[in-house]
């Protein structure tokens, strides 16, 4: 029977050589699901960032649900895991179950995803990238490639009430709304799935006048965009050409439909959220140091020129 607080901490250090390191950990991973190439990457990294430095990790996929993703966070308490790990799918209602872990003195970090809370001790550290930076700089390569041209703007966002969702929205739309010639025309979630994304973009373009009236694509994900892509080469018109298309992720997929001049440009976020959450976890169990609240991952900006050196890059970190 797990006793509250301490004994998780207690018996995962040991006496080594006069200094404290940390023992074998066991790290239970809350994973929202497999709803894009994105999100497989980030699940494979993390098994091979946790096997490099000796730690056992135990993948629980949440199937995009919540209830699943609390469901798990209380079985990893109840199998006294050293940490626990949260991809979380929505960025509200974690109180309750982070005060559990709390109280049984089990840290928890959050990967790619933020959440909001009264009380931020009850999370170690998230490991994200800014969001609102990575629409922002969608937004801007926007500004620049249209020069002052009319753009109607279509954006299929991600996940209703996930944090990047919220944050992209706002950075792309905060950009483009200093300049007088980009609107947003539609806004509608495509759920970060490619199957979503070419549903929705359907939609748009019926709507608007068989998408002769829609200048670019702004996808909260490659996968999205991937299926946007698909949905405008149906419709009889170009990606690339007839209707921009910018994104984020930066996956292989959407490198290679640039290569086919398909896709315009790709914003990264990179999958290896894991390495940096665990190096965090293992600076605090062997030295009982506290990492920053919010370690900030890159999100530079790739277009079609760098697409084949990028592709070579991913394959041989076997993304
Ligand atoms: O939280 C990160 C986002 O989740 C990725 O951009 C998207 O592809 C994934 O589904």
């Amino acid at each position: 029977m797990l006793k509250k607080l301490t004994l998780a901490t207690a018996v995962s250090t040991i006496l080594m050589s006069g200094s404290l390191m940390a023992a074998s950990l066991t790290v239970g991973f809350s994973q929202i699901g497999s709803e894009s190439g994105w999100r497989a990457a980030e699940t494979a990294v993390s098994k091979v960032e946790a096997e490099k430095r000796g730690v056992t990790l135990k993948i629980s996929d949440a199937q995009q649900k919540q209830e699943n993703q609390i469901k798990a966070v209380r079985s990893f308490i109840a199998q006294g895991v050293d940490a626990i790990f949260i991809a979380p799918v929505v960025q509200t209602g974690w109180g309750p179950v982070l005060e559990e872990a709390k109280d049984y003195g089990i840290p928890v970090f959050l990967l790619d995803r933020g959440i909001t809370v009264e009380d931020d001790s009850l999370y170690m550290t998230a490991v994200t990238a800014d969001n609102v930076l990575e629409g922002a700089v969608a937004g801007k390569w926007l500004i620049d490639k249209v020069a002052g041209k009319p753009c109607n703007v279509v954006e299929l966002q991600g996940t209703v009430g996930a944090s990047v969702a919220i944050d992209r929205k706002k950075g792309f739309s905060d950009t483009v709304d200093t300049v007088d010639n980009i609107q947003i025309v539609r806004t509608q979630s495509g759920e970060f799935t490619r199957s979503k994304g070419k549903e929705v973009m359907e939609s748009f373009i019926k709507a608007e006048n068989n998408g002769k009236n829609i200048c670019a694509v702004f996808a909260h994900n490659d996968d999205m965009a991937i299926g946007a892509i698909q949905a405008i080469k149906e419709a009889g018109l170009k990606p690339g050409s007839d209707i921009l298309i910018v994104s984020i992720d930066a996956v292989p997929d959407i490198f290679k439909a640039m290569m086919s001049g398909e896709a315009n440009a790709t914003v990264e976020l990179t999958p290896n959220m894991a390495g940096p959450a665990l190096d965090a976890l293992m600076a605090y169990k062997d030295k009982g140091t506290i990492p920053p609240k919010k370690i900030v991952t890159e999100s530079n900006l790739y277009l079609p020129a760098d697409a084949k050196s990028q592709l070579e890059m991913k394959k041989d970190l076997g993304y």
